[in-house]
């Protein structure tokens, strides 16, 4: 095994300015568990971190030399020694990773289905981040579907959440549900979840996309409607609408304010892929950012974990296989590809028809 741990940081407030740092493997002490990190992704939703990780604290998980963080990741890790009596030599976690080879966590809770990080950085965290699930025990695990997982189960779990979110507010009493950023796997994991109870929701889907996706966005089926940002105005329909946001752009938000004026029931914000765009959200009418730890905690709550964890995986599954027919899975094997990625991302240069695991 190489001992040297190399990790992709970023600083904090130049999200140009990157760098691989390394340093030797950490040594655990009595309760830890060191991870030798196996494959993770990188969408969009990262770069988000990034954006507001001041902001709502993505950067307290991995701290590393100031003034640089390290941008969290969804992936697999094994775990390669181990000084904690419930946690076993080769066991294998999915969870919240650093862009990196090897991640110590102090382990709080343990059970047959997963282990949490007890560390005291990491303790005003989000529970769902601080989780790992052991794919022994985890219902939502699929060795066969393995690399579409950490691309597909964190966002579609909030797809599947604002869904639920939608749903018990009885859809604001929208007639049509407009998504933005309609090609981001958040917003199909959507559209999928409305298309898939359209029958009995009566909803119709509409998408909001940019020219170079409105071919693949109409092809995946999830949408009744597929509309350029440019022709909002002369091409959506003014009916009793609820916007989900994924795209963070304000001006756009306010273009689709003024062309439903009262139609516009409701605006849940949910992503900022467009980064660089303004962001004057608080005039905006009858519209609240949509927080998924939080809303999740809640809805656990409400279900029991038994049951939201069973309903999230068999639509999780079912929305997986999909997308395999519309994503093509690209693997990056050393930091330098993957340098390459972030910067591409950070531009708003994504592809949404691949799905990129990093495997170093
Ligand atoms: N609030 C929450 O709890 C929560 C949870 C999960 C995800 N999210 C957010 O949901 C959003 C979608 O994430 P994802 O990982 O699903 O995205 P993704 O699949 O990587 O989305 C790619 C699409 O996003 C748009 N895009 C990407 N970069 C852009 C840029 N720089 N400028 C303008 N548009 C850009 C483009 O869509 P179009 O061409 O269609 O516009 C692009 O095809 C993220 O902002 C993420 O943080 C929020």
């Amino acid at each position: 095994m190489s001992k040297t741990n190399k990790n992709f940081l970023v600083h904090k407030t130049e999200l140009n300015n990157t760098k691989i740092s390394e340093s030797e493997t950490p040594e655990i002490q009595d309760g830890e568990v060191l991870f030798k990190i196996d494959k993770y992704a990188m969408t969009t939703n990262n770069i988000t971190y990034a954006v507001v990780g001041h902001k709502i604290g993505y950067w307290q998980f991995f701290p590393t030399e100031e003034p640089y963080g390290i941008v969290p990741v969804w992936g697999y890790a094994d775990v390669i020694e181990s000084k904690h009596e419930g946690v076993t030599v080769g066991e294998r976690f999915y969870g919240y990773f650093p862009m990196g080879n090897f991640l110590k966590i102090q382990v709080g809770k343990c059970s047959p289905f997963g282990i949490t990080d007890g560390s005291a950085h990491r303790a005003d965290l989000a529970p769902i981040y601080n989780n790992y699930s052991n794919t022994k025990a985890d219902i939502s695990y699929n060795q066969e579907m393995e690399d579409y997982a950490p691309i597909i189960r964190p966002l579609f779990t909030t797809s599947f959440l604002n869904y639920q979110f939608l749903k018990t507010g009885k859809f604001f009493e929208a007639e049509q549900i407009i998504i933005t950023s309609a090609s981001s796997k958040t917003a199909m994991g959507l559209a999928f979840m409305l298309k898939k109870n359209q029958e009995e929701d009566g909803k119709k889907i509409v998408g909001l996309t940019s020219p170079r996706n409105v071919e693949f966005v109409k092809n995946t089926g999830y949408y009744d409607e597929v509309i350029t940002y440019d022709d909002l105005e002369k091409n959506l329909n003014q009916k009793d609408s609820t916007v989900v946001d994924m795209a963070g752009n304000s001006k756009l938000l306010f273009r689709i304010n003024d062309h439903l004026g009262e139609k516009l029931k409701f605006s849940s914000l949910i992503g900022l892929t467009d980064w660089t765009s303004e962001k004057e959200f608080k005039t905006l009418p009858r519209s609240k950012f949509f927080f998924a730890p939080a809303f999740a905690q809640q809805l656990f709550k409400e279900w029991g974990v038994e049951k939201a964890n069973k309903e999230i995986a068999v639509a999780g599954a079912e929305f997986t296989q999909e997308a395999s027919q519309w994503m093509d899975l690209v693997y990056l094997n050393d930091f330098e590809s993957l340098s390459k990625l972030y910067h591409e991302m950070l531009q708003g240069k994504v592809d949404p028809s691949k799905g990129n695991i990093v495997k170093i």
